[in-house]
């Protein structure tokens, strides 16, 4: 009888891909601290290729360093790595952005925000100078595929859900900022109009479409190998 359940096999499998993908989050998030200089505001992503750039970054030692999270987990793991954390607001305009993406197409668009937290990753990455992005081999796409997450209003979330059909609610916490976290299903085949449509939607705070002309790096560690392709985003020196 066939069974939902994996046979050891394959838990043996994904257990290595998983770590297979781990080493490549590290591999990527090693290569971004490199561009770290002392001195810099710099903002941090949030997700779990981001959990290796902490560290990589305070092993630099680096004593001048003004960092920006994207959210508490982040903010609360600098810190505790003895990074100096501060509002955005505080630091002004930034050096460096390094976050994570969900998926990178091959014209350099990103999907991010499955950790809900893409407002805020926008709001840094646009008040960077450069914004590099890291990831696994297994985030670089042909295409980009739903769901695309989003932040919404609380106030009449049924209505703009409906008017976004079809998108739902994450059974989540609101965002640090009140907002609520949903996720957008539909196609995606035309990145800059969906990006267009989602933003002129009354009640979406900010949908996880990042444009190739935001990212100026994007860093993709494979097996063994890592690939740099140059984002869209025109250099200011
Ligand atoms: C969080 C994000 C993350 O950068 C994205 O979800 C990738 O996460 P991970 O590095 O854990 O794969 O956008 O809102």
């Amino acid at each position: 009888m066939a069974s939902s359940r994996a046979t050891p096999r394959q838990h043996v499998s994904s257990l290595s891909e998983e770590s297979a993908r781990s080493g490549q989050k590290r591999a990527a998030a090693r290569a971004a601290a490199e561009l770290v200089e002392d001195g810099m505001r710099l903002g941090l992503g949030t997700g779990s290729t981001v959990a290796y750039l902490l560290p990589a970054i305070a092993a630099s030692g680096y004593k001048n360093l003004r960092c920006v999270a994207t959210s508490p987990m982040t903010e609360l793991a600098a810190s505790a790595l003895g990074l100096t954390v501060e509002a955005l607001d505080e630091v002004g305009e930034l050096d460096l952005a390094i976050d994570g993406a969900d998926q990178i197409d091959s014209k350099g668009w990103l999907i991010k925000g499955g950790g809900g937290a893409h407002t805020r990753e926008k709001i840094v990455a646009c008040s960077a100078q450069r914004f590099v992005v890291i990831a696994s081999a297994n985030k670089a796409v042909s295409e980009l595929a739903p769901p695309v997450p989003l932040e919404l209003v609380p106030f009449g979330v049924k209505r703009t859900l409906l008017s976004l059909d079809p998108a739902r609610l994450r059974d989540v916490e609101p965002s640090p900022d009140g907002g609520l976290i949903a996720d957008y299903f539909g196609p995606i085949d035309d990145p800059r109009g969906l990006a267009a449509r989602l933003s002129a939607t009354p009640g979406v705070v900010e949908h996880g479409l990042f444009a190739p002309e935001m990212v100026s790096l994007i860093v993709i560690a494979g097996e063994g190998a890592i690939e740099r392709r140059a984002g869209g985003k025109p250099r200011l020196d």
